[in-house]
């Protein structure tokens, strides 16, 4: 009977303990509270160190990446609170920088992927037509190098007609005034003729040169290119809280690598660092369903992370995921605020079914502090896509990146109309200073709301079968094609 009297006691003072350790249930409110500016930009600092051990940029399994899914991964492993782990592949590195100067002066030139590596001087020589025939290039070319004009067949033709004719390099221009966004000789090779190193400029600067070398003055050019093929290893951030209901897993996400241009600040050490802080700060809570973040590989060269990350989902594992958030730019210094348009009212293209109940949570959000939201297209160019193409009910936040500010969205949200949202897309300049906390902050917030919500309670969002992963749309994309994904988008609407 004593013996029994003191299990008792045993047994009630154990589940007290228990009870007293369980943590408090996650509210909104609580957890948006408890981010803050300060710690943002600690972490934004240091993804800014972490650029400066590989010549500025944050590129997939560079030494600045490396750093960059380690730091993410040791602070989510102090915490206790999360099952983490490295999901990792081997990926095709490529990289086409170059520099070119005419009479002496620089000028700015994209690599072109594919083009071999070189240091060539010599005078220009005009190409007739557009380079897409042999007979386009004088015999004078031969040793020179060839001026070509864009358009009409690939860029890779015309750098392999003027390696045949002879020509030392070749300067592709725009058919445009603008500077090109990207290009890609297409193809390692073409039995028309070998590549020789090349640049790609503006129109209006091919233009001018133009009128110099027919008003009589030579021009003397000198292109550069480094270029670098090579496998890396790298990794998807997988952290999962141990804690929650497994079969209703809300998943979040944000790409962890830079492009090659620059450290990436905005694009997406935003999103990096903003669902780095909610992660950090839920683990305060407990919550009734299980909160999955994932900071993405490789979305720079096409969504290389989180397609293979679906790609690889068990049948059963991808039944357990409830919805998936994309945080892909979340702080523009000229940006918006663009909510994912799940129900395709704004776009018309909607997300899976339920994606409309994810909107709604954002636009409530910021309805009740009084900001006007525009909509964000899901057309391919983030992380979300394979979740979206297995018809996993997706949504989530951006700010604008190449896109152009309206009249009316300078009126919302303050900022230059007729300016790009981000001016530094996609280019070295994209450091801290590049960064509007302001957005950072409310977004993060907004993030944290957002989680706080499903991490209660996915009322609302239905769970339909998911589909096949052969329906993967990105992954009938070739290299090159999936290379250029994510260069130019333009997916933002008021
Ligand atoms: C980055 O990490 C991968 C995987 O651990 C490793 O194989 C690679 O050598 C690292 N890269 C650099 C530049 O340190």
């Amino acid at each position: 009977m004593q013996y029994l009297a003191y299990l008792v006691t045993i047994l009630a003072a154990s589940a007290l303990a228990k009870a007293q350790d369980r943590k408090p249930l996650v509210t909104p409110e609580a957890l948006e509270d408890l981010i803050n500016r300060e710690s943002l930009l600690a972490h934004a600092h240091k993804l800014l160190e972490f650029s400066e051990l590989s010549n500025n940029n944050r590129a997939f399994g560079s030494k600045g990446h490396n750093a960059t899914i380690h730091y993410i991964k040791s602070l989510l492993d102090e915490t206790g609170y999360y099952d983490t782990e490295f999901e990792s592949f081997t990926y095709s590195y490529s990289e086409a920088k170059a520099t070119f100067t005419a009479n002496g002066q620089e000028f700015f030139t994209r690599g072109l992927g594919y083009s071999p590596s070189g240091d060539v001087t010599a005078p220009v020589v005009v190409v007739n037509e557009l380079g897409c025939n042999p007979s386009d290039f004088p015999a004078e070319v031969k040793g020179k190098i060839a001026l070509i004009l864009r358009g009409t067949c690939d860029l890779g033709l015309k750098v392999a007609h003027a390696g045949a004719a002879g020509a030392v390099g070749s300067i592709i221009y725009n058919n445009v005034d603008a500077e090109p966004i990207s290009g890609t000789l297409g193809s390692p090779s073409r039995p028309q003729g070998p590549y020789v190193p090349s640049a790609y400029i503006s129109g209006l600067n091919g233009k001018a040169f133009i009128a110099s070398i027919n008003a009589g003055t030579e021009v003397v050019a000198n292109i550069r290119v480094t270029s670098l093929v090579e496998d890396r290893v790298t990794s998807n951030v997988i952290a999962t809280t141990k804690q929650g209901d497994k079969n209703s897993i809300i998943a979040a996400g944000a790409h962890s690598d830079s492009v090659p241009a620059g450290p990436g600040l905005n694009d997406d050490g935003s999103g990096t660092i903003g669902i780095l802080e909610v992660a950090l700060q839920l683990s305060k809570f407990s919550v009734d369903n299980a909160v999955r973040f994932h900071w993405w590989t490789a979305e720079e060269f096409g969504l290389i992370g989180s397609e293979y990350h679906v790609q690889h989902l068990s049948d059963e594992a991808r039944q357990t995921i409830a919805l998936y958030l994309n945080f892909d730019m979340i702080a523009s210094p000229n940006g918006g605020i663009f909510v994912f348009d799940g129900d395709g009212g704004a776009t018309g293209i909607p997300g899976p079914p339920g994606s409309d109940a994810i909107e709604s949570v954002y636009r409530s959000y910021f309805d009740s502090h009084d900001i006007k939201t525009g909509s964000a297209v899901f057309g391919g160019s983030s992380d979300y896509q394979p979740f979206v193409d297995i018809g996993i009910p997706s949504g989530g936040l951006n700010t604008g990146a190449s896109g152009t500010k309206t009249a009316e969205g300078a009126e919302w949200w303050g900022g230059k109309a007729g300016v790009a949202y981000d001016v530094c897309y996609h280019q070295r300049c994209d450091v801290i200073e590049n960064l509007n906390v302001d957005l950072l902050e409310r977004n993060s917030k907004a993030i944290g709301h957002s989680i706080a919500v499903f991490g209660r309670s996915i009322e609302g969002i239905p769970r339909t079968r998911r589909e096949p992963v052969q329906t993967l749309r990105v992954s009938q994309l070739s290299y090159e094609e999936r290379l250029h994904l994510t260069c130019d988008h333009d997916d933002e609407r008021i």
